[in-house]
């Protein structure tokens, strides 16, 4: 089956590429930096011919309001009208746990109308809400940061990794479309504070985590179950704590910035 990932040079997507490949599909990893860019149309009609199945997992490379709004909006039309020339027959795209709770976020708004666009188009679908990924966590700490402490309220969390989501994923691309939506998400809950103080402690980060019940989650004001999975859903098998331990390590052997190359960045 020829399988096209947009955004297939990602954190998701190159693991997502890899799986597919070695389980013997053709598969394009689409994106500016392969040729293919969902937002001018470049390549995107040449990548799309003769596959059954587009996944996007692309991100916008800005998170400001407006511009993360244009960049699902535009993006996803025009996926969704080449994917249409080229006779695609399912389209999969990831999104996030609790889009539809979070819509005080420009993000999430951004995210809904991507969900929304796929919903209302001829292409059958399956959307796959995956909770935060691991490599996220640095995001999150830094985003909260002020002076040496990083300020969180104490919501829970289920967050897994970024191979669990690209697992999940490579299944819902190679069955048949569900045209609805499923659930994802790491084997365990923490508390937001929990999950950022053990993270740094492991990556000897001396900064201090201070329980803030008005601290937002980026910048978002959350309830206790803002951002964690129905019942039911479907959990990922690696643990925060192993995660972890292999995140520290490949920090200790890589240089500079050490712990933001081994965590996927933190660019959120
Ligand atoms: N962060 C989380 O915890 C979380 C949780 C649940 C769901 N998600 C969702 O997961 C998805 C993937 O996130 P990620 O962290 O894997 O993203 P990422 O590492 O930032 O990768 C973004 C990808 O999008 C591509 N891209 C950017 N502009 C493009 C364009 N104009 N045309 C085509 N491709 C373009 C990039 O290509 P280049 O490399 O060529 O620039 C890159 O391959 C997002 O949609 C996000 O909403 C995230």
């Amino acid at each position: 089956m020829k399988i096209v990932v947009i955004g297939g040079t990602g954190l998701i997507g190159s693991r997502l590429v890899l799986k597919l490949k070695a389980q013997g599909h053709e598969v394009v990893a689409a994106s500016p930096n392969t040729g293919v860019n969902t937002i001018t149309g470049e390549g995107l009609a040449a990548a799309l011919k003769g596959a059954s199945v587009a996944v996007d997992v692309s991100n916008a490379p800005s998170w400001e309001d407006a511009a993360v709004m244009s960049f699902f909006e535009t993006s996803t039309r025009n996926q969704l009208a080449a994917e249409t020339a080229a006779g695609v027959k399912h389209h999969v795209a990831l999104s996030v746990v609790g889009t539809d709770r979070l819509l005080s976020s420009g993000y999430f708004r951004a995210k809904m109308t991507q969900e929304n666009l796929i919903k209302g188009s001829s292409i059958p679908y399956s959307i796959v809400h995956a909770t935060q990924f691991f490599e996220f966590v640095k995001g999150i700490a830094d985003f909260s940061t002020d002076g040496n402490k990083v300020r969180l309220p104490s919501a829970l969390i289920q967050p897994m990794a970024a191979d669990d989501v690209a697992g999940e994923l490579a299944r819902v691309a190679t069955a048949a479309p569900i045209n609805g939506t499923i659930e994802i998400g790491g084997p365990e809950k923490f508390r937001l504070g929990e999950l950022v103080r053990q993270a740094l402690a492991a990556w000897k980060d001396p900064r201090e985590v201070v329980a803030d019940p008005h601290a937002g989650y980026y910048g978002i004001q959350v309830d206790e179950r803002s951002l964690v999975p129905r019942e039911g859903a479907q959990l990922g098998k690696t643990r925060f704590a192993e995660w972890l331990a292999q995140s520290a390590q490949q920090a200790a052997s890589a240089q500079p910035h050490s712990v933001a190359a081994a965590t996927g960045g933190g660019k959120k």
